[in-house]
């Protein structure tokens, strides 16, 4: 393997194709187990439970057809062991014995089967490999009256039915807020490969590639395809960029290249990256604009600490954009005006932001307590995804932007407010799309941790 490169606080990781093992995770893991074990026991007692099965899921087939979707693990398995690719496995805890890892390893000429068990996390668990599915259920529990069963109801074997107790999840998914040192690491290493990736992007764009040609420059340097990735890449060149979440990728580079949106991660160990960056062609006007864009982002990211209510700073976000709307001549109205008769919301009209972990759209980001209940988003903001105050240890994105979206300006035109708008400016501009610019962060005491400008930074050096 090849050493992990040192620079400042964070470490390069290995070159794409490499396992993404370092030292640091090894000497990291028990401690984050610990944490895992302590957390399923609160869980377990909360719920009045005795044992935790945790199962990681099966390979989901598409309609009338032997091929299976890509597999995606339980996240709640992936939290206890860095293993992504293992449908048929299970944990099983009790509290004061080691967890039981099922290790589904059959025998098989058509697929490859999971190598052996090796790593870091191995020594930690009572192992048990089995060749079938079925073969679980020998090493699980006998009574299982008092057992609280995590999987999709598919994961189901004879007699072990998967049912979520809402108290034991409730209780669950507010810990995954909190991030162990571990977790934070593994998600330094998801940022340092995507960066990577988007300084790749970034060169397919400037040499005018194809959407397509980009992603797949981007995946090459990531070291991941598509199957690995947390969420498919948003790769918009022009006007693709006011499609929030554009789904495809032309194969023919258009005639022009004025701006490309580059929404896309990388994952380690079931840990997800997930940052957007906004190019353009160095035109004055959308140049200027992505600065604004830039610095009102930085300000919000250094908003971001312990205590912060993640809402205020949402609303904060449209203080901040509406100031460049009207500072950059394109709403002539004062920026409070502009938030409040909702026009901020025509040209950002998503959420700040949201919790990041083991999946992208983290879990608990509206959740009140540990029993559950929720906490409303602020009347006018159906797309925020993350309504409570920010705790130490929380993991989340920071990702303003401004869009010329034709379904969202249309009603303008004709509003209260039309002539406030310059719509020759938003003609001008409305062929660069939009702008969003998103990076990962870590909720601190004091000064955040931003894995992804960290991540550029370490790059770029
Ligand atoms: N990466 C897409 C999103 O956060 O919605
Ligand atoms: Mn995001």
């Amino acid at each position: 393997m090849r050493r992990a490169r040192a620079c400042g606080r964070i470490a390069i990781p290995p070159a794409p194709g490499n396992p993404h093992v370092t030292d640091r995770l090894a000497a990291l893991y028990p401690q984050h187990l610990a944490t895992v074990v302590a957390r399923a026991e609160r869980a377990l007692a909360r719920g009045g439970f005795d044992h935790l099965l945790v199962a990681a899921g099966t390979e989901l087939y598409a309609f009338l057809d032997d091929n299976h979707y890509p597999f995606r693990t339980n996240p709640h398995f992936k939290a206890w062991v860095p293993l992504v690719a293992h449908p048929h496995s299970w944990i099983a805890f009790t509290p004061g014995r080691r967890p039981v890892l099922c290790y589904h390893q059959p025998a098989d000429y058509w697929h490859l089967p999971p190598a052996p068990p090796a790593g870091y996390w191995v020594e930690h668990f009572d192992l048990r490999v089995i060749g079938a599915p079925a073969e679980a259920r020998a090493h699980l529990p006998s009574d299982l009256s008092r057992a609280a069963i995590i999987g999709e109801p598919g994961a189901a074997l004879d007699g072990v039915v998967p049912s979520n107790p809402p108290k034991v999840l409730a209780s669950l998914h507010l810990a995954r807020t909190r991030k162990t040192p571990y977790e934070v690491e593994c998600l330094r290493m998801a940022s340092l490969h995507a960066a990577r990736a988007h300084r790749a992007a970034a060169a397919a764009f400037r040499e005018r590639r194809s959407e397509h040609e980009i992603h797949r420059a981007y995946c090459e340097a990531a070291g991941q395809g598509e199957i690995e990735l947390p969420y498919g890449n948003i790769v918009a060149l022009n006007e693709h960029g006011a499609t929030l979440h554009y789904q495809h990728q032309d194969r023919t580079a258009p005639a022009e290249h004025r701006s490309l949106l580059i929404d896309a991660g990388a994952q380690v160990h079931g840990y997800a990256a997930d940052i957007t960056r906004t190019y353009g062609d160095g035109g004055a006007e959308f140049t200027e604009l992505l600065h604004a864009v830039n610095a009102v982002q930085m300000a919000l990211v250094a908003k971001v600490r312990a205590g912060q209510d993640y809402p205020a700073l949402h609303v904060e976000a449209h203080h901040a954009l509406a100031g460049v709307l009207s500072a950059h001549g394109i709403v002539r109205m004062a920026p409070e005006s502009i938030v409040e008769s909702g026009l901020s919301r025509a040209f950002f009209p998503h959420g700040l932001g949201h919790y990041l972990g083991l999946q992208v759209h983290d879990v608990a980001g509206f959740q009140r307590d540990e029993d559950g209940g929720t906490i409303e988003r602020p009347p006018g903001h159906p797309y925020l995804r993350l309504t409570r105050v920010l705790e130490e240890g929380n993991v989340l994105t920071i990702e303003p932007g401004l869009y010329f979206i034709d379904l969202l300006l249309a009603p303008l035109r004709e509003g209260a407010h039309a002539r406030a708008v310059d719509w020759a400016k938003v003609g001008r501009l409305a062929p660069y799309g939009g702008i969003r610019i998103e990076d990962d962060v870590v909720v601190g005491a004091g000064e955040p941790e931003n894995l992804t400008r960290d991540a550029f930074r370490a790059l770029a050096a």
